[in-house]
């Protein structure tokens, strides 16, 4: 019988004994240490927790000069010999990487420490072939292929900056994200498996770097082995071939900048986010360490692509800082049936298991017989990430695929925070369905209301995060200091970080109620209606155009779309044009951003000052009475925009 490791009491969920024995961590008394000396507490974890060449002198642990702030100034190290050169003494012959592809025909692919070492040492040494030197800017647009990691390692190997961009996204995304990086490499592909299909990413690379200072792309071949690439294109496997096997680590400061990731804000450009090195690796290895109580054995499954902040963290780095195990898959969850991922957690003994709520939702919908068919006797520990997660999910999550004996690990964090931060840990508890629990050790949140003050017991109000910050937080805003100010400082005078979600205390433990800003999260991804605006605007038959979000019982939210075309002619071919609408979404961010629904509109709600009403919207889809009429310029809009989306 598997072992059960949560038992339920009065209710409420809590670590079983089992589950207290094997716990890295298990007193709550962990939480007071931390908090007597967070600087300090840190100061120990990343010591023990890293490979350092030189230590940082004690006065410099943590430095503050808000909105800016550094850890461990004046450290040392390398993070892919934290990640590679440490395990080979006992790990070497350990996987490190599991790859399952997505046609069922081609066999998985292992890599041991030993054989990941080699691959990242070598593709080091074509990065500085290519002239990619320390503190420079590659761009890496791949799959969820092994190559996505040594990619992203080698950057690491010779302190170049990795600015990593989801494959689903569309050239001109891409294009925008290098232009801003002023990356002069990129690693790419020529397609992967989706569905069945074979999608091309070859054409999209070649369109996106037209006009960036791009001077080298490294494809990697993994449709067509036999592909030539001439000009700019590269190949990565005859580049590999031919390099050297060592590649001698460049040692960094701990403040360096190790990457950027490329977030949705409020306004329509994409933020490049900077993480440092020694701050992250140490919020990397404990959180992963921790949460997931990994062990030896364990073999970790985060199902984020590389991506996404959750693929950076814990489906490459978190896991081979601690020298586990961690499985990525090529493909769609439900591909060629709704079992694919119950049958991948059975065939390679994953045992924690780490995904999103909307995922989760799919399953339900797809229902429980094709979990039945799969033990999934070896999991020991299951995540949540990405958004909230409702009851409803994390009891199905629990007792279908826990089985009623695996805690829920309900994670809130951000691109931003670069690791998690508050959760439960899995050896103290307790697990309540939609409570994501305390800010983790060494770190502290408030929630505020508008005025700066705590809010009263039960009352919702703005996540904080109060000094000292922790180690993993952003770093700054790529080349643009005032945008970092203004989005995560200003609201509270640069005292405290703003989250910007909303939360309240339940129980002493914190419920994240969701984002206060104009920030959707689709089926767990990030998207800024602004964003999704201007790219719909920059149709040529778009005058303007309002986005909102509803609720899906799947995604999450989905984006809605309000849209004033340029010609005054009614509109009689509405779902012709709403096509072409969506198109053009796919064109210019990719299909992950597409709107649910395109409404075509005569006129917008705004206010006298110009500022158009998104709640009235709001108010409609939702079949309620619009509200504050009386603010608005045209409030004879409303009603027309009513009779459109109700139906008269
Ligand atoms: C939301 C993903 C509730 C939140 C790691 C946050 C969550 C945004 C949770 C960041 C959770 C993430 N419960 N909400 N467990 N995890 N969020 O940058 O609104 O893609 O601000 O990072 O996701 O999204 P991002």
């Amino acid at each position: 019988m598997p072992e059960k490791y949560i038992v339920k009491k009065s209710g409420v969920y809590w670590p079983s004994k089992a589950m207290k024995e094997i716990a890295y961590v298990n007193s709550e008394e962990i939480y007071k240490e931390a908090a007597k000396d967070p600087v300090k507490f840190w100061s120990n974890l990343a010591e023990t927790g890293l490979l350092w060449e030189k230590k940082w002198e004690d006065k410099n642990a943590y430095v503050e000069k808000r909105p800016y702030f550094w850890w461990f100034k004046g450290g040392k190290l390398n993070f892919s010999v934290n990640c590679l050169d440490r395990h080979l003494d006992d790990r070497a012959d350990k996987d490190a990487v599991i790859w399952v592809p997505e046609p069922l025909d081609e066999k998985p692919v292992k890599l041991t420490y030993k054989e990941l070492y080699k691959k990242v040492n070598k593709f080091a040494n074509v990065l500085k072939s290519l002239g990619v030197k320390k503190g420079d800017v590659v761009g890496i647009y791949l799959p969820l292929i092994p190559e996505a990691s040594i990619a992203m390692l080698a950057c690491t190997r010779i302190g170049a900056i990795h600015s990593v961009v989801f494959s689903a996204f569309s050239a001109d995304a891409l294009k925008a994200r290098l232009k801003d990086g002023k990356a002069k490499v990129l690693i790419s592909a020529d397609g992967y498996y989706r569905r069945g299909k074979k999608e091309d990413l070859f054409e999209k690379a070649k369109k996106a770097i037209k006009g960036t200072r791009v001077k080298k792309v490294v494809m990697v071949s993994r449709l067509n082995k036999n592909r030539k690439y001439s000009g700019k294109f590269l190949s990565f496997e005859k580049l590999m071939k031919d390099a050297p096997d060592y590649c001698h680590p460049q040692t960094v400061n701990s403040e360096d900048i190790m990457f950027i990731l490329y977030t949705s804000g409020t306004t329509g450009k994409p933020k490049g986010i900077i993480h440092d090195t020694g701050g992250y690796a140490t919020q990397a290895y404990w959180t992963t360490k921790w949460n997931f109580n990994l062990r030896d054995k364990d073999v970790m499954w985060c199902t984020a692509d590389i991506g996404w902040i959750t693929g950076h963290t814990y489906a490459t780095y978190g896991p081979l800082l601690n020298g586990s195990t961690t499985l990525i898959y090529e493909g769609t969850p439900d591909f060629p049936r709704p079992d694919r991922w119950w049958k991948i957690i059975e065939e390679f003994d994953v045992s924690v298991f780490y995904t999103a709520p909307t995922a989760i939702r799919m399953f339900m919908k797809a229902g429980e017989k094709w979990v039945k068919k799969h033990k999934l006797n070896s999991l020991k520990i299951l995540g949540s990430v990405g958004e909230p997660i409702d009851e409803e999910a994390w009891e199905w999550y629990l007792k279908n695929i826990g089985k009623g004996r695996c805690p829920i690990i309900d994670t809130w964090w951000q691109t931003e925070t670069g690791g998690t931060l508050i959760n439960v840990l899995p050896g103290i508890g307790p697990f309540i369905p939609t409570v994501a629990g305390r800010s983790f050790p060494g770190t502290s949140h408030l929630i505020l209301d508008d005025s700066g003050k705590p809010v009263k017991k039960g009352k919702t109000g703005f996540l904080v995060q109060e000094s000292p910050f922790a180690p993993g937080l952003l770093h700054g805003v790529y080349k643009n200091h005032k945008k970092y100010v203004k989005t995560y400082w200003k609201k509270f005078n640069n005292k405290y970080y703003d989250t910007s979600d909303g939360a309240y205390w339940y129980k002493g433990l914190l419920r994240i109620t969701g984002r206060t800003d104009d920030v959707m999260k689709v089926a767990g991804h990030r998207l800024a209606t602004a964003e999704l605006e201007n790219a719909i605007d920059d149709s040529k038959i778009v005058n303007e155009s309002a986005v909102v979000p509803i609720p899906d019982k799947i995604r999450g939210q989905v984006p809605v779309a309000f849209v004033v075309l340029k010609s005054k002619e009614p509109v009689d071919n509405a779902a012709d044009l709403e096509k072409q609408i969506k198109k053009h979404v796919d064109k210019k961010l990719g299909p992950t951003s597409r709107p649910a629904r395109v409404y075509f509109v005569e006129d917008l709600p705004k206010t006298r000052s110009g500022k158009i009403m998104r709640r009235i919207l709001k108010n409609i889809l939702n079949k309620e009475e619009p509200k504050g009429l009386m603010t608005l310029v045209n409030p004879q809009s409303v009603e027309k925009i009513r009779k459109i989306v109700w139906g008269n």
